[in-house]
C-alpha cells in the first residue's frame, strides 16, 4: 500500500526566514499525498514568499492576521486550531521557538498553537549562532519535554555565509516523519501503560534527604511517546521539575515507599510496566522529626533497604510485561543482564552513565535493549527518539504475545 496522508488536516505555520521557500515544496508534497493543508504565515514570512504562492499550492486562502475581521468571520482562530489534526511549523524561527516555549499568543500562529491540542512538529531554521544560543537551546528543551517533535535542523552552508547547524530539514524528511507518526499514532491504542520516572528522595530530617541525579527526562519522554501512540498512560513521578506530557495521567510521589505503594495500587489495570525511575536502594532507618544539629562528632546514618519495586511487580501472579532500566558506569551489559535475570524482567534498557553527553541530566542517551536470549543496541539519539524506539519494541512484543 502506498503511504498516504489522505484525509489528514494539517495546519502549516511558516515563519520568516529564507527557508520559507522550502515550505512551498512541503505544501505541494503534503497535498500530493492527499492532506488538506491550511497555511498560516507570520508577517515576517511574507517578506520571503507571498501568500499568493501558498494559496495556489494549498488551494486555500492563507491566514496571517489575528485581527482580520473578514477572515475571522470565515474561520476564527479557535476554529483554525480545531481544524488541525497535526500542526507543522516549517521553517520555525528562533523567535517562534521562544514564543511557543513561553506560551505567548501575540500573533495568529502562536495563538493557534496555544489554542490547539494537536500534535506539533517543528522544523527549525536559523543562523547557526542563533541555534547554538543558550536561550534557543532552553526553549527547544522546553518544547521537547512537552512532546513537540523537532525535525532537523541540518548542518551545512547557510544563506548568511556561515557554516553550521540551522538549515531547515528537507521537505521529504518532514513528510517522512509525518507518515511515520501517522503510522505509529495508533500502535498502542487501547493499551494501558504504567511508567515510573525520576529519582526518589529519602528524608533524613525535615531539611535533608538522600537523592540521586536522575532528571526524569527518559521516563517522561517514554510517557509522552506512549500517549502519542495512543496508550492510556499513567506516569508515577518522583520529585522532578518537568511538565506533564500531553495525554498522560500523573501521580507525584517523593520516597521509594510512596512510589512502591502508588505502583502497586495502579499496576493491576496495566499491560505494561516500565520502571524508568532511579529508586533509592536505601533509606534512613529513623528519619528525624527535628533538624539534626551540627556537633564536633562524626555522624552515623543507619540505612535500611527499600523495597525493589520492579521485582515486586515481576513477582505478581498476573504480571504485566515488565521493563526495567540499568544505569551503570562499568561492565554495562553484564550488569544489565544479571539485573534482567535477577529481577525476572521481560526487557531491560542498559544505559551508560558517567560518560559526558548521555545518561543522567541530559537530553541524549544511548540504550541497549536486552531480553532473555537476545539484545539490540539502539543508535545514540535524543531521549524522545529512544522512547519511541523502545515503545515500538514493546508494541511488537505485546502483539506477539497476543495480549
Ligand atoms: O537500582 P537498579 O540499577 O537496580 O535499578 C534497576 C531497575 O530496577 C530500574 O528499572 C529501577 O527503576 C528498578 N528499581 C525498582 N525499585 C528499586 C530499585 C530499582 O523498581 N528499589
Amino acid at each position: 500500500m502506498t503511504e498516504t496522508l489522505k484525509g489528514s488536516r494539517i495546519l502549516l505555520g511558516v515563519c520568516g526566514g529564507i527557508a520559507a521557500y522550502k515550505a512551498c515544496e512541503l505544501t505541494r508534497g503534503l497535498r500530493e499525498l492527499g492532506a488538506e493543508v491550511q497555511v498560516l504565515m507570520t508577517v515576517a514570512a511574507q517578506q520571503f514568499v507571498t501568500p499568493m504562492t501558498f494559496q495556489a499550492l494549498s488551494g486555500r486562502p492563507v491566514r496571517s492576521d489575528l485581527w482580520d475581521p473578514l477572515a475571522e468571520a470565515a474561520m476564527g482562530h479557535i476554529e483554525l486550531a480545531r481544524f488541525a489534526e497535526h500542526m507543522v511549523i516549517a521553517p520555525a524561527s528562533a523567535d517562534c521557538l521562544a514564543r511557543l516555549a513561553h506560551g505567548l499568543a501575540s500573533d495568529l500562529l502562536s495563538t493557534v498553537c496555544l489554542a490547539s491540542a494537536a500534535p506539533l512538529s517543528i522544523a527549525p531554521a536559523m543562523n547557526q549562532q542563533m541555534w547554538r544560543h543558550p536561550a534557543t537551546k532552553a526553549n527547544l528543551a522546553q518544547l521537547l519535554q512537552r512532546g513537540v517533535r523537532c525535525i532537523g535542523p541540518e548542518t551545512g552552508a547557510q544563506a548568511c555565509g556561515d557554516h553550521g547547524p540551522g538549515r531547515m530539514a528537507e521537505p521529504s524528511q518532514i513528510i517522512a516523519d509525518l507518515l511515520a507518526q501517522r503510522a505509529q499514532a495508533r500502535v498502542l491504542a487501547g493499551r494501558r501503560i504504567l511508567i515510573s520516572a525520576g529519582p526518589t528522595y529519602e528524608d533524613i530530617d525535615p531539611a535533608r534527604f538522600i537523592g540521586n541525579r536522575s532528571s526524569g527526562r527518559m521516563g517522561f519522554a517514554i510517557a509522552a511517546a506512549a500517549a502519542a501512540m495512543g496508550a492510556e498512560t499513567t506516569l508515577i513521578a518522583g520529585p522532578v521539575a518537568l511538565a506533564t506530557p500531553a495525554g498522560a495521567r500523573r501521580i507525584d510521589v517523593r520516597s521509594a515507599a510512596e512510589m512502591h505503594a502508588a505502583v502497586l495500587s495502579e499496576v493491576g489495570a496495566n499491560e505494561v510496566f516500565i520502571a524508568a525511575a532511579a529508586v533509592a536502594d536505601y533509606r534512613p532507618s529513623t528519619p528525624q522529626s527535628r533538624k539534626i544539629k551540627r556537633t564536633a562528632q562524626a555522624l552515623e546514618l543507619s540505612l535500611i533497604p527499600n523495597p525493589d519495586i520492579v521485582a515486586a511487580v515481576a513477582a505478581l501472579p498476573n504480571r504485566p510485561l515488565v521493563v526495567g532500566f540499568a544505569a551503570e558506569t562499568e561492565d554495562l551489559l553484564v550488569h544489565a543482564r544479571s539485573k534482567l535475570e535477577r529481577k525476572h524482567l521481560d526487557l531491560i534498557c542498559a544505559n551508560q552513565i558517567g560518560v559526558a553527553g548521555t545518561g543522567f541530566e541530559c537530553d541524549d542517551n544511548q540504550l541497549t535493549l536486552l531480553w532473555p536470549g537476545g539484545e539490540r543496541a539502539l543508535a545514540p539519539a535524543p531521549k524522545t527518539e529512544l522512547a519511541r524506539a523502545l515503545l515500538l519494541e514493546i508494541a511488537a512484543r505485546l502483539a506477539q504475545r497476543g495480549r
